[in-house]
């Protein structure tokens, strides 16, 4: 399940993941997670050589389970941090490093090769149909209006406006969708969906009813 922030990929991917059983990945925590990491460690954001130096070295442990996803680095629960301004304005300039996805990427494939051994996993993420799982048996692209998305991210936000939203996302939709490295995009065989006029149940169904159809 690939998309851009808010178009309702995490609540989705996890509702598909607990109505079928299956694990749950959510990729941009763990973009999130060594960009908290890096942040902490006072790594230059600014200069991508120091953070590809540096991408090997924070040890991630991923929870799979929908119903309690999470990150932990070092053994230290993030889970509260990497949702924090400091993390979400970092983000894509981390993300862009060749050396950080191509470690996230390996990582994202181990955690699907062990899923896949006891059912299967819903991953969501930007580059997930074209890079890391591009023979997954279903590909879904969401997306939503730009002021449907700010008003998502309003919501689940203190301290902000659907104004002040749309223009974080716009920034960080250009980054993500610009970048050299595994842009934000749809695989050519995935379904987009246009959550906008949706709400969660609905999505939710639309998403199983293509699962039952394609897998
Ligand atoms: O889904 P999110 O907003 O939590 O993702 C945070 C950032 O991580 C997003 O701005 C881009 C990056 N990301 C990525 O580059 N590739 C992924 N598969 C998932 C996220």
């Amino acid at each position: 399940m690939d998309g851009p922030s808010g178009s309702g990929k995490s609540s989705a991917s996890r509702g598909v993941a607990r109505a079928l059983g299956l694990r749950y990945l959510d990729t941009g925590a763990m973009y999130r997670a060594v960009t908290w990491w890096m942040l902490q460690q006072g790594v230059d954001l600014a200069d991508a050589d120091a953070m590809a130096s540096r991408a090997g070295d924070p040890r991630l442990v991923m929870s799979t389970d929908p119903d309690a996803p999470g990150v932990t680095v070092d053994g230290v629960d993030v889970n509260g941090p990497i949702r924090e301004a400091a993390v979400t304005g970092a983000v894509s300039a981390v993300s862009a490093v060749p050396e950080v996805r191509a470690r996230l990427v390996a990582l994202q494939r181990e955690i699907i090769a062990g899923a896949l051994a006891s059912g299967g996993i819903v991953v969501e993420g930007r580059d997930i149909g074209t890079v890391v799982a591009p023979d997954a048996a279903v590909k879904v692209f969401l997306t939503a209006s730009a002021e449907a998305r700010a008003a998502r991210r309003t919501a689940e936000l203190n301290g902000t406006t659907v104004a002040a939203q749309k223009v974080e996302m716009a920034r960080r939709d250009r980054l993500d969708s610009t970048r050299r490295a595994d842009p934000l995009a749809k695989a050519a065989d995935a379904v987009e969906l246009d959550t906008t006029p949706l709400d969660l149940d609905e999505v939710i169904a639309e998403v199983l009813r293509l699962v039952k159809e394609r897998a």
